[in-house]
């Protein structure tokens, strides 16, 4: 690998120690991130780093390789120029760490506004303090081989200009992948066949939803929610979305889905707590202490849950 980064940026300086507080601000005994104008209304801080680490670990160890490496592979693989892949709102920089590991030969870049990925990367990963919402990144037009978008719906105010940002600096034939959740119960049960009936979860996430939107003008992602918005968008071509299913709960028969059914259904009960102190400033909390403990219960109960991941990709023209 060569030493010096296709992207390298003189005017890019590492943070002090000193530097870290103020991107943090405490509400309700939890760490939020402290950027004026993000309208992200979850913590930043240890809890919400581990359901983060949880959700990374079961959609990594449900693809077979280091994630979507299938179609990550042709956009990474080793040519004349170095390759570049950038992480949007990165988090806990796992998915960069990880890629970074199998694709040693390519750069990696994570952006978020809150410091929380780790200090010592990889050599060939670089973590920066960048707002997504604010365009235009500092990449010049067609440098980019891969951009990476995982779970970052709460934190995008318009994602038809993302993507118009995202087509700028993608080189012809680099590759956009997304990853979003569907906000609502889905499955079959596995001793009828029915369609899963799990009325408090639905609940839960309208409130959840109904919020989001009114307070912070945030949409909640369905499975075609990103494809459509890609199809918009002239400068892309073959949108394609598959979805994972993630088991909630200890329902499934096999042991490794158990495993990871019940680690899901703990960070599920995590991100209930996470969006408390938000949903808290305008529902009237005996409401929301219970319609949390129906979706909780539902959660303990119900067989055949999961959660929709939608993963889609497409590449620049
Ligand atoms: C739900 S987490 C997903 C993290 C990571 N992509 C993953 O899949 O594990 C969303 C991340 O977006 C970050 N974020 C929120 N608003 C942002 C913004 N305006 N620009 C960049 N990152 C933002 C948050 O700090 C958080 O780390």
């Amino acid at each position: 690998m060569p030493t010096q980064a296709p992207d390298y940026e003189p005017r890019l300086r590492e943070l002090r120690s000193t530097d870290f507080p103020p991107y943090f601000h405490e509400h309700e005994g939890a760490l939020f991130h402290s950027h004026g104008d993000s309208p992200y209304p979850l913590p930043v801080h240890g809890p919400e780093w581990n359901r983060l680490n949880v959700q990374h670990s079961i959609l990594h160890q449900l693809h077979p390789e280091p994630q979507y490496i299938g179609v990550v592979r042709g956009a990474l693989a080793p040519g004349p120029e170095a390759k570049l892949a950038i992480d949007l709102c990165t988090g806990t920089g796992k998915w960069a760490m990880e890629m970074a590991r199998a694709f040693p030969q390519a750069w990696f870049r994570g952006i978020d506004i809150v410091p929380i990925a780790t200090r010592r990367p990889l050599v060939n990963v670089q973590f920066e303090l960048q707002d997504v919402n604010a365009t235009p990144y500092r990449w010049g037009p067609g440098t980019v081989d891969l951009i990476h978008a995982r779970d970052i719906a709460l934190a995008v105010e318009n994602y038809t200009k993302i993507l118009e940002e995202v087509a700028r600096i993608l080189r012809p034939g680099g590759l956009f992948v997304s990853v979003e959740w569907g906000m609502r119960p889905a499955g079959v049960s596995p001793s009828t066949g029915a369609l899963v009936h799990a009325p408090s979860m639905a609940h839960f996430f309208d409130i959840v939803k109904s919020n989001l939107a009114a307070r912070r003008g945030l949409q909640a992602f369905e499975q075609n929610t990103v494809r459509d918005l890609i199809l918009q968008n002239q400068d892309f071509s073959g949108p394609v979305t598959e979805t994972i299913q993630v088991p909630i709960g200890s329902w499934p028969a096999d042991e490794d889905m158990q495993r990871f059914g019940r680690a899901f259904r703990a960070a599920h009960r995590y991100f209930a707590a996470a969006i408390t102190p938000f949903l808290s400033e305008a529902v009237d909390p005996v409401d929301l202490n219970i319609a949390i403990q129906a979706h909780v219960h539902e959660m303990m109960t119900i067989d055949g849950l999961v959660t929709e991941y939608y993963a889609t990709y497409a590449r620049r023209i």
